[in-house]
């Protein structure tokens, strides 16, 4: 008699393929599975629930779930159910060893640090994909195609432990003192989700897409190797479905169901809140003139009251975890994008913010940034504070000649949003980073440096000097590893 077993919400048999089992790591078959409009996976601190509103969808006829180029990749290569649509560092370790580091989301395009480096023999394959195997990341190639009379700085020096930046056939041709940059600079980037994607005020980590519908287009044409771009059909398929995809954790080890004694945690709320751009900002860009309600989230309201003798610890320790996101308030500095050089309210900017969690995680119930504004909070410095871990990836140095910056000089692991316009003032900016189903994908930042969610917290604590204690760090990472 067959017996079936569920391996991270999926059917599989015990005598399944190579392709299955990785179909089970990654949490959806990619030949012929049903996902239905509503579907739950385990993960390290409970289970993440996801909502299709489109309905129940077949992979194999979906071009979201199918390799449209020359790899064997599909988009849920690197955007995997069960990661909330992320790629978490347990799954690219699984699908490696399953593969011996053969499967395609080790293609050497962009699943290695550089594609000159060998990966003919295992040890080799390990070695070019260790930013991928321990960081989560992907090299972003970007062709830099600013004009000269626009481009404001030179890079100046690059420091690059895989030589991918500095080489010939892959790299910058034309860099130096002195020299207009050109050709393509490579930097190193983790999946963004690809869900719950109506709340995003910009597309990838530098705003570097127009629409999803662009966004599709040139991850099929990039990340999936294809000679020629998806039809208008495949386009409007992935980026439907990607429209009415929406995760966030459903029920917590410890806490139990998170829509429980009046929460209202789980997917399910999501679709239907309210978003446009500026809906909630610190620096009053909403159009409705609304003042910015620093309550971001109240999904865990419930739990915060003290008089509720019928709550658990776990349940109060997580609204006691929301109310310091809410609420507790710390100085804001150097924060590039927030304290100065801000594309939208320059008026606004002070060298000092009085501010909360909320104040860059500003959209409600969601904690992406409402406005475009793209910000440095010192992730991508050279050496970050806290404890994150960026000492794998290169260093630009970048000489500002042109512009009100004129004459400074930047050192970044990510020049960011800079390397599409060319601004010194956008050097290291990239997005506010929404704050759903975070505990299906560690690792976190665009970069991969907090390797989980206390290094996250910690970087916090250091960068803002907020005075978190023990208790108030522990209360946060519940209540961050509950949405
Ligand atoms: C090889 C891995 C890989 C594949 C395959 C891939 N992506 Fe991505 N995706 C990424 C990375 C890395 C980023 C972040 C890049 C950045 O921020 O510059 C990203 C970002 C995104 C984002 C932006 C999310 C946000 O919040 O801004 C969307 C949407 C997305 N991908 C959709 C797709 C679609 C659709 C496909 C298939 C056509 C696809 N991806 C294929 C790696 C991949
Ligand atoms: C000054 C603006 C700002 C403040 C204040 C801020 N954040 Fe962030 N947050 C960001 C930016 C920008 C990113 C993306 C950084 C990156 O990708 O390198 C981010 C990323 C994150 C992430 C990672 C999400 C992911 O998918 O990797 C988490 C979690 C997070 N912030 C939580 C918090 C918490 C908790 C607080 C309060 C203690 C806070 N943030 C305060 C701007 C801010």
């Amino acid at each position: 008699m067959e017996t079936w077993c569920k391996v991270r919400g999926w059917l599989r048999s015990p005598t399944a393929s190579k392709a299955m089992v990785i179909a089970g790591i990654i949490g959806f078959a990619p030949a012929a599975a049903l996902l239905p409009a509503s579907q739950t996976y385990p993960d390290p601190t409970g289970t993440l629930g996801q909502d299709n509103t489109g309905g129940a969808l077949l992979t194999s006829s979906n071009p979201f779930f199918q390799p449209l180029g020359t790899n064997g990749r599909s988009c849920a290569s690197c955007h995997i159910p069960s990661n909330g649509f992320g790629l978490s560092i347990s799954s690219i370790q699984s699908i490696f060893n399953a593969t011996n580091g053969t499967d395609p989301l080790f293609n050497k395009k962009d699943g290695t640090a550089c594609p000159s480096m060998p990966i003919t023999t295992l040890a080799q394959r390990k070695n070019s994909s260790a930013l991928l195997l321990n960081q989560g990341l992907i090299r972003i190639p970007h062709t830099l195609q600013i004009s000269a009379s626009l481009l404001q700085f030179q890079i100046t020096a690059i420091s690059d432990p895989y030589g991918c930046n500095t080489s010939t056939n892959n790299g910058l041709t034309a860099w130096g003192p002195g020299v207009t940059p050109a050709g393509v600079l490579s930097v190193y980037r983790r999946p963004l989700p690809a869900t719950n994607l109506l709340f995003n005020s910009s597309i990838l980590a530098d705003n570097a897409a127009a629409s999803l519908a662009v966004q599709a287009s040139n991850a099929t044409l990039g990340h999936e190797n294809a000679s020629v771009a998806p039809t208008t059909d495949q386009v409007n398929a992935m980026v439907s479905f990607e429209s009415g995809n929406f995760t966030a954790q459903l029920n917590d080890n410890s806490a139990g169901a998170l829509n429980a004694s009046g929460a209202t945690g789980g997917p399910d709320p999501i679709s239907g809140l309210p978003f446009f751009v500026g809906i909630n900002d610190p620096l009053k860009q909403n159009p409705t003139g609304a003042a910015f309600n620093t309550h971001v989230f109240n999904i865990f309201d419930a739990w915060t009251d003290t008089t509720n003798t019928s709550l658990t610890p776990s349940q109060r320790s997580i609204g006691r975890g929301q109310t310091i996101f809410n609420t507790r308030t710390f100085n804001i500095t150097g924060v590039s994008g927030l304290n100065t050089n801000s594309v939208h309210a320059p008026k606004s900017q002070a060298p000092v913010i009085v501010g909360t969690c909320g104040t860059c995680h500003d959209t409600p119930n969601v904690g992406t940034h409402s406005t475009n504004e793209m910000m440095n909070e010192g992730t991508n410095d050279v050496a970050p504070v806290g404890g994150l871990n960026v000492s794998a990836l290169p260093i630009f140095t970048l000489q500002c000649v042109a512009g009100p910056l004129t004459g400074q000089t930047y050192q970044t692991r990510d020049p960011g949003a800079a390397t599409l316009d060319g601004f010194c003032r956008d050097v290291g900016k990239t997005k506010v980073l929404g704050l759903r189903g975070l505990a299906s994908r560690p690792p976190f930042f665009h970069n991969g440096s907090a390797p989980d969610m206390a290094t996250m917290v910690n970087f916090y604590n250091v960068r803002f000097n907020i005075g978190l204690s023990q208790q108030d760090q522990t209360d946060l990472i519940n209540f961050l590893n509950a949405l």
